[in-house]
């Protein structure tokens, strides 16, 4: 099982989405906060931005849906998540319910909120600190071994940048292998993510789509659940388990 989420999925930990009403594009434009562009021009509003959503995100909790995804890991080693989220959610969802193995069987596409890379010497790490974007002066520098002290930017996937090769090349390992997909929360408009249920769909596998809303992806899907993702996949994955199904 490949499960694909989108920001549809902590839609309801009250993470904002980037399209439909509220979304985060319909109010920002993403060629002034997310592109290299925009970082080179102005990385202080890049940063204050980033800023922003960690501190939402840092004040939101893992829902239904990310928990009852994790306890599926838990219960099957089978079962894959590749997100295109940015939040952090599923890991933290999955570090609640003590799955260690997580990280092997969990794909961030798009990088994630809480991570940096240093534009100088390329070192990727863990970065949680509050970023203090008052000034230029005050932006994240990287202390990276040698002193290298180069600019730190968001280590997330912006427009016009690919995918890491590694992590899209597992993506499409784990799509080509699946008995099914189970896209969660995408408006799957986005590539190469939206691609990876044709790719299961192509190789005989079903899409199981949970979604409020039709996607393009609908035509393509062996069943539409429409509704939220934190009601509907709590119920999806207890339909899997044995002991729920005996009853
Ligand atoms: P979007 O904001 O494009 O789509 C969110 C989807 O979630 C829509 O299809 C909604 O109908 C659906 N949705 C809303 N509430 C939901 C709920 N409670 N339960 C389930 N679904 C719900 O977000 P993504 O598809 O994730 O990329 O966007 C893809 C990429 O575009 C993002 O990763 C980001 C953005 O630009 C980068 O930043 C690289």
């Amino acid at each position: 099982m490949l499960v694909l989420t989108g920001a549809g999925i902590s839609a309801d930990s009250g993470v904002p989405t980037f399209r439909g009403e509220g979304g985060l594009w319909r109010r920002h434009r993403p060629e002034e906060l997310a592109t290299p562009e925009a970082f080179e021009r102005d990385p202080r509003l890049v940063w204050e931005w980033y800023g922003w959503r960690r501190r939402i995100v840092a004040a939101c909790e893992p829902n239904a849906a990310h928990r009852a995804l994790a306890a599926w890991q838990a219960a099957d080693a089978g079962v894959r998540i590749a997100t295109q989220n940015v939040d952090g959610l599923h890991g933290r969802a999955a570090a609640e319910s003590g799955i260690a193995a997580v990280a092997a069987m969990l794909l961030e596409l798009h990088g994630s909120l809480f991570r940096i890379r240093c534009l100088s010497c390329g070192r990727r790490a863990e970065h949680r600190d509050p970023i203090d974007a008052g000034s230029v002066s005050g932006l994240p520098r990287c202390a990276g071994t040698g002193g290298c002290r180069g600019p730190l930017r968001p280590d997330v996937v912006w427009f016009g940048e690919s995918l890491d090769p590694e992590v899209i090349e597992t993506a499409f390992g784990w799509a080509g292998a699946a008995d099914a997909c189970l896209v969660v929360g995408t408006s799957a408009v986005v590539q190469p993510a939206a691609r990876l249920a044709e790719v299961t769909r192509e190789a005989g596998g079903a899409v199981i789509e949970v979604n409020p809303d039709r996607t393009p992806l609908t035509p393509l899907a062996t069943v539409s659940l429409r509704g939220g993702a934190a009601a509907i996949v709590p119920r999806l994955v207890a339909s899997d388990q044995p002991s729920v199904t005996s009853r």
